[in-house]
């Protein structure tokens, strides 16, 4: 059984909030150098060592890849303004270690895995770096530690890669180590959520390790809630992010018929959140990005096949979300040929390439699929985006963002990711643009997806 209670961090004193006051030597009574070790330093895994730094823990923030340490160190890391502050005085503090050495990580007291769990071209789970992760983690585990995976997986995915490794190397669980899962809820490039705020769902292996681990989150964010068992966390977050999956598929299909009737879906939608409950409002697009939506269902769904259980309206979403961005190449096509052109030759210009507005990532960016679609029915195509200066896309082909939109002449200007940054005032003489934002209300001659 299942059962939930919620805890909530006493107060940061005022002292404690400055960057500057000596780090607390929480860990050194238990012999330990770091109080936490963040294992993966990317999206979710540097903000939250960031975010430990800042709460006064010694962090040792580790990751494989001697070129991310490199970006972090000279500060190029895409970042919240706020976290750039933070990295900024931890690079020149004692209590933030950077290090490529997984030898590091027995010297800490807790031990947190953020790497990535992306899926493969059939869009089957890739475990692979997930489980190079928590072996690195289990072989460097020593007694007294808290071991807490992040990364978003399948159901029982904490028990197969900690739990049972670290008892085949004869540790009591709940005693010798503290093994939790708690995933990360960070929305990146999204500042209106301070991350230290947002709620943490935590599940252990014991009781003992679910008291660990709520110890450990305790140490930057203010409130936990926490369920009876790690599965029971780890089916937490595949329900977040396949609500959030089956909502936007509904809401592109939602869009497309509101444009069928004539009707603008962007207005419909906000006028729907007026209603005080009872509706979240969510926003059709080209598509999704990043390795939430469209990956995290996914290691549900193979997990059920498995099992033999069928869940076919998360299908359903999925197989319509990868769709999507070759629904944008079918409609590209439907006006130029309204407006009495083909796409063999014609010059189209996609606006922001990255998955979302005001972050520099690109992966699973419906912008990659749609431009090679574009390129493979004969389209002239090109992109801006002040994020990126080129692109390799799937199909191998490589793109230099262009400097001069409105030299380029597009015949059809498509918009995909508006940033803060983007500028739109070059636009106005072209006369087809297609909006898959929606919210293209500053260009009056768009037409919608
Ligand atoms: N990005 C998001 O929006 C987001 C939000 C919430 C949760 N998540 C989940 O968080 C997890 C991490 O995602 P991310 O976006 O931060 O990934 P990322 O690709 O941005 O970064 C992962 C980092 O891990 C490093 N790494 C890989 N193997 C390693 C190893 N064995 N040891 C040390 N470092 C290693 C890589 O070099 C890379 O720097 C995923 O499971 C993701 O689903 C992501």
């Amino acid at each position: 059984m299942t059962t939930f209670d919620s805890i909530t961090r006493p107060q940061r004193t005022e002292e404690a909030e400055g960057w500057s006051v000596p780090v607390q030597p929480a860990a050194a009574a238990s012999g330990f150098e770091f109080d936490v070790a963040i294992v993966g330093l990317g999206y979710v895994g540097l903000p939250t060592a960031l975010a430990y730094h800042g709460s006064n823990s010694r962090v040792l923030a580790l990751d494989v890849s001697e070129r991310r340490i490199d970006v972090i160190r000279s500060q190029q890391a895409d970042l919240l303004e706020v976290d750039q502050a933070r990295l900024s005085i931890a690079l020149d503090h004692p209590g933030f270690t950077l290090s490529t050495n997984p030898d590091d990580l027995s010297r800490a007291a807790a031990v947190i895995v953020c790497v990535p769990t992306p899926v493969d071209e059939h869009l089957i789970p890739d475990l692979s770096i997930l489980k190079g992760a928590t072996a690195m983690v289990v072989d460097h585990a020593v007694a007294g530690q808290v071991l807490m995976l992040t990364s978003t997986s399948y159901v029982g995915c904490t028990d197969d890669l900690l739990v049972k490794p670290l008892m085949e190397r004869g540790f009591t669980i709940g005693s010798d180590v503290f093994v939790a899962f708690s995933a990360e809820r960070i929305d990146p490039g999204n500042a209106s959520f301070d991350h230290d705020e947002v709620p943490r769902v935590v599940g252990g292996a014991t009781a003992e390790c679910e008291e660990e681990a709520t110890k450990l989150l305790l140490r930057y964010v203010t409130n936990v809630h926490r369920v009876r068992s790690l599965a029971a966390a780890e089916m937490t977050k595949l329900l977040e992010n396949t609500f959030r999956a089956v909502n936007i598929a509904l809401a592109n299909e939602f869009a497309d018929i509101c444009r069928s009737l004539d009707l603008n879906p962007a207005d419909v939608v906000d006028a729907a959140a007026t209603k005080p409950y009872g509706f979240m409002p969510f926003l059709a697009g080209p598509g999704v990005g990043g390795h939430c939506i469209p990956c995290d269902p996914h290691y549900l769904l193979w997990q059920l096949r498995k099992q033999r259980v069928a869940a076919p309206m998360i299908t359903q979403a999925m197989v319509e979300i990868a769709a999507r961005p070759n629904r944008v190449v079918d409609r590209v096509q439907e006006v130029l040929s309204g407006a009495g052109s083909g796409m063999m030759g014609t010059r189209v210009l996609v606006i922001g390439i990255s998955y979302k507005p005001d972050v520099a990532d690109l992966r699973e960016s419906p912008a990659l699929e749609i431009l090679d679609g574009l390129i493979e029915r004969g389209a002239t195509v090109a992109f801006v985006d002040d994020h990126f200066d080129d692109v390799t896309l799937p199909s191998g082909a490589h793109l230099t963002a262009i400097t001069d939109p409105g030299a380029f002449q597009a015949e059809l200007v498509l918009l995909h990711t508006r940033h803060s940054s983007t500028d739109l005032t070059w636009i106005e003489p072209h006369q087809l643009v297609l909006d898959t934002t929606y919210r293209g209300v500053d260009v009056p001659q768009r037409v919608i997806l």
